[in-house]
């Protein structure tokens, strides 16, 4: 099965990744992904294999090198002998899912992108978003809050990618706008409580932060 075999492989990619892209997020796409499926539609194996491959070349973990994801993963694939014509279309997904920044515009129009990344979305808000966005930030030695400098707005993919902010500034950077930004009407339902949670964790984290008691 096709399926288990990208698993296992992805399973050992990622075992150890400690940037907020360890395993564990890709089995939460996956299983959002699927959940997201029954209630939406679109061809399943086509979104099962985007949601464990989504990330396989993540310029965060590449070295620096953009959208070589559909790449890597079109090579993987063909290793497989899977269809030509359904590689071409995990690959446009793969290239596609990552937010690019504030002022760039997604670019997914099938249904199964659209739910892989309403699924990578809905993993990167919430409480679990928060834990992720402060291991990311801890990874990279960046500090919690620097309240003398502002978010950005990003209109390029360069200039998000290689952003450098405190980690606060990524909440109003990202994930306070992916709300929005969910394609899917079931995603948008459960982003509405996870959205919800980071508006109170800022307000108390901001409440501490001035010791206000
Ligand atoms: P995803 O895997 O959801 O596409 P990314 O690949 O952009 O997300 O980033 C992985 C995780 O690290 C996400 O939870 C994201 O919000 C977080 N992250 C990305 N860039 C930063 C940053 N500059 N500061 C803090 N967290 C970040
Ligand atoms: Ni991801």
């Amino acid at each position: 099965m096709i399926i288990e075999q990208i698993k296992q492989l992805v399973k050992e990619r990622f075992t150890g990744e400690a940037s907020g892209h360890d395993w564990h997020h890709i089995e939460r796409v996956y299983s959002m992904a699927c959940f997201l499926q029954e209630n939406e539609g679109g061809e399943r194996e086509i979104i099962e294999l985007s949601a464990l491959l989504h990330d396989i070349s993540d310029h965060k973990l590449n070295g620096g090198k953009l959208n070589m994801g559909g790449q890597v993963a079109t090579e993987i694939l063909t290793e497989f002998n899977y269809p030509e014509d359904r590689i071409k279309r995990i690959s446009e997904i793969i290239d596609g899912v990552s937010y690019k920044g504030a002022g760039v515009p997604d670019s997914m129009t099938t249904i199964e992108g659209k739910i892989v990344q309403d699924a990578d979305r809905l993993d990167a808000i919430g409480a679990i978003g928060i834990a992720r966005a402060f291991a990311y930030g801890g990874n990279k030695n960046r500090p919690l809050y620097v309240p003398s400098i502002d978010p950005v707005h990003h209109e390029t993919f360069e200039s998000y990618a290689h952003a450098e902010g405190h980690t606060i500034a990524h909440f109003y950077e990202k994930l306070l706008l992916l709300k929005n930004r969910l394609n899917t009407h079931t995603a948008r339902k459960i982003g509405e409580e996870r959205h919800q949670f980071m508006e109170d964790f800022l307000k108390q984290f901001y409440k501490e932060w001035n010791t206000e008691i």
